[in-house]
């Protein structure tokens, strides 16, 4: 078969069949039809040449391009590959066929895959998330929005210290309290005594408040790290762990996965910009929460429209489609806001995220002129607000935290 014999615009995908959504754009010169069926071919059963080795019992698993429309200075293809090419349960081979090689083809300017719909089976040969956001809402007895901080300075801070700013995040409202990205076991925070001290001071805070509390206790590293510093999670009771998904890999997800001891796993996307910001290459975010909910994270960053992060709110909406549309009974998952948030952005994330979502905020809290604790005040006092629909200065008019929040970053 020819590249171009891989298109037919005609075929009708079965339910069987996996489907890739990409945009592609050639070079100068190259035909969009040989283009097209070049994606398909290299992803399944061909190559540039025509092959002895190609038998007859084969023809069943070649990819068809069923879709093919104009998009700007390229194309938008829709292209559906047999469930056999791919192995049960492998995160990493499925990927290494729908978004390989394909990507370095010399005719291809451009490749964005947009859409990653695998068929029920498919889907079905991995866990999936465990907990998902009702297993989240229960661990918390809350079905309204969770606030969140990451320690911060995000580097730099001894475990003692550390700890402290959690408990004092946890004391003042928040009900989570995560490790930033990249944080690990360094010399000046080792994780064995970070987990050891920042639990017994969530403990504490349990009892204080009355509240459930849970601690983000950052695992990313390579994978027997990983797993060790996992069960150190478990073996304390810790619910959480967090992994900073892109940099670790696939597979090793997938092994935490299985190796959770059923911890709640959050997902951070560390690097996801490298492969999704431009709008032509790489990969989609709600693609990548795709794959990261299929293998199975609880909670996973989806951006915040109105913070730090690059996203405008029809992307975030795309992200938390991906998160938590029907997906073959697999169980939603927690969108998490992140990123230069501060109290003031609470009801516009409300109406963008409503209930289920995490609210996180680093500077936000830790900036508070008062600190930590009346930061975190302060957050909870927006969301307290947003809740009953109080605008927040007037709220602020008997919070005196929330009202310094305001006065220190504006209106
Ligand atoms: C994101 O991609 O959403 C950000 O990196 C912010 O994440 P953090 O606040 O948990 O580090
Ligand atoms: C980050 O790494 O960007 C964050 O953890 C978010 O922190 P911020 O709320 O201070 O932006
Ligand atoms: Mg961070």
């Amino acid at each position: 078969m020819r590249y171009q014999d891989y298109v037919n615009t005609r075929y009708k995908p079965k339910h069987s069949e996996m489907v890739c959504g990409f945009y592609a754009q050639g070079t100068k010169g190259v035909k969009p039809k040989w283009l097209a069926g070049a994606i398909a071919a290299e992803s399944s059963i061909g190559t540039w040449t025509e092959l002895t080795t190609t038998k007859p019992y084969m023809k069943n698993l070649a990819a068809t391009v069923f879709e093919m429309k104009k998009s700007g200075a390229g194309y938008d293809l829709r292209i559906a590959y047999p469930h056999e090419l791919f192995e049960n349960n492998n995160m990493p081979n499925i990927l290494s066929s729908v978004a390989g090689n394909i990507y370095g083809l010399k005719e291809l300017k451009y490749l964005r895959m947009n859409e990653l719909t695998l068929p029920k089976a498919l889907a079905k040969s991995f866990k999936g998330p465990k907990y998902g956001i009702e297993g989240v809402q229960k661990v918390f007895r809350k079905k309204t929005p969770l606030i969140g901080t990451i320690v911060k300075p995000k580097l730099g801070l001894n475990t003692k210290d550390h700890a402290k700013v959690a408990y004092e995040a946890w004391v003042g409202g928040c009900d989570v309290v995560k490790d930033d990205e990249n944080l690990s076991s360094q010399t000046f925070n080792r994780a064995a005594a970070r987990i050891r001290e920042t639990v017994k001071l969530k403990r504490l805070a349990e009892k204080e408040t009355g509240e459930r509390k849970a601690y983000l206790f950052n695992v990313t590293a390579e994978t027997f790290s990983m797993l060790k510093r996992t069960g150190m999670a478990a073996d304390l009771k810790n619910e959480y762990i967090m992994i900073d998904i892109l940099t670790e890999g696939w597979g090793a997800l997938q092994t935490l996965r299985d190796k959770s001891r059923n911890r709640i796993i959050h997902a951070h996307r560390a690097g996801h910009a490298a492969i999704t910001k431009l709008k032509y290459h790489g990969m989609s975010m709600p693609v990548i929460c795709t794959i990261a909910r299929t293998i199975g994270v609880d909670q996973i960053h989806v951006g915040t429209a109105v913070g730090k992060m690059g996203e405008n709110k029809a992307e975030v909406l795309a992200n938390i489609k991906a998160c938590t549309e029907k997906y073959h009974g697999i169980k939603r998952v927690m969108p998490v806001a992140s990123g230069g948030l501060d109290p003031r952005h609470v009801p516009a994330l409300y109406k963008i995220f409503g209930n289920e979502v995490i609210i996180q905020m680093g500077g936000g809290i830790h900036g508070h002129p008062k600190g930590t604790r009346a930061g975190a005040k302060a957050a909870r006092d927006a969301l307290e607000a947003t809740l009953e629909g109080t605008p927040l200065k007037e709220y602020a008019k008997s919070h005196k935290e929330l009202k310094s929040a305001l006065r220190q970053w504006g209106k």
